[in-house]
């Protein structure tokens, strides 16, 4: 089987585990940012994306919803990278189309990597008052055991 993962970072967090997914299941990785892919040659596609503000990244729900009935021929997993991941249903189903969600393989969320410092204006502010709030995102780590339970499930597929 041929895979393709399709993956938006702001912070590197989805990108990384783009890169542990691709290296795991020797699939491609394209960074919506530099290229819509064509999904037509591939089997499974792989769809991950950063929260911010409760949205996944504007360019992967359009890409979404531009193929949504080619992604309903495929075997598509999602994933997302987020601080708070008790939400991690609210987010799939308030930004996925429902019937992409009724058809995905896998939808799995693999936690956030947050450097405060890094930040600036109002995205440290915000990210400041969600860590008062919340101990995941003050934990800032990705939940590898996710990744290899999702890589493992697309391999059993394969
Ligand atoms: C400005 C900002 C807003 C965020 N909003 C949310 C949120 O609403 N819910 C959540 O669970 N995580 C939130 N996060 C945490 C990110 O989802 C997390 O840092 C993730 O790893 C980012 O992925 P990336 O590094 O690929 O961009 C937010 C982070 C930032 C910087």
């Amino acid at each position: 089987m041929k895979g393709l993962i399709v993956y938006a970072s702001k912070t590197k967090t989805t990108e990384k585990c783009s890169k542990i997914l691709s290296e795991e299941l020797d699939f491609k990785m394209v960074n919506i940012k530099d290229k819509k892919p064509d999904i037509s040659n591939y089997d499974v596609i792989v769809i991950g994306s950063y929260i911010r503000m409760g949205m996944i990244d504007r360019q992967i729900k359009k890409f979404i919803i531009e193929n949504k009935e080619k992604l309903l021929k495929k075997k598509c997993a999602l994933y997302l990278c987020c601080g708070v991941q008790e939400n991690m249903d609210k987010y799939f189903w308030t930004n996925y189309p429902q019937e992409i969600l009724e058809c995905a393989i896998l939808k799995e969320c693999f936690g956030c990597s947050l450097d405060v410092n890094k930040l600036k204006g109002i995205e440290k502010f915000v990210v400041k008052m969600m860590s008062k709030k919340n101990d995941t995102l003050k934990e800032k780590c990705i939940n590898e055991k996710s990744i290899i339970k999702f890589v493992k499930t697309i391999k059993e597929i394969k």
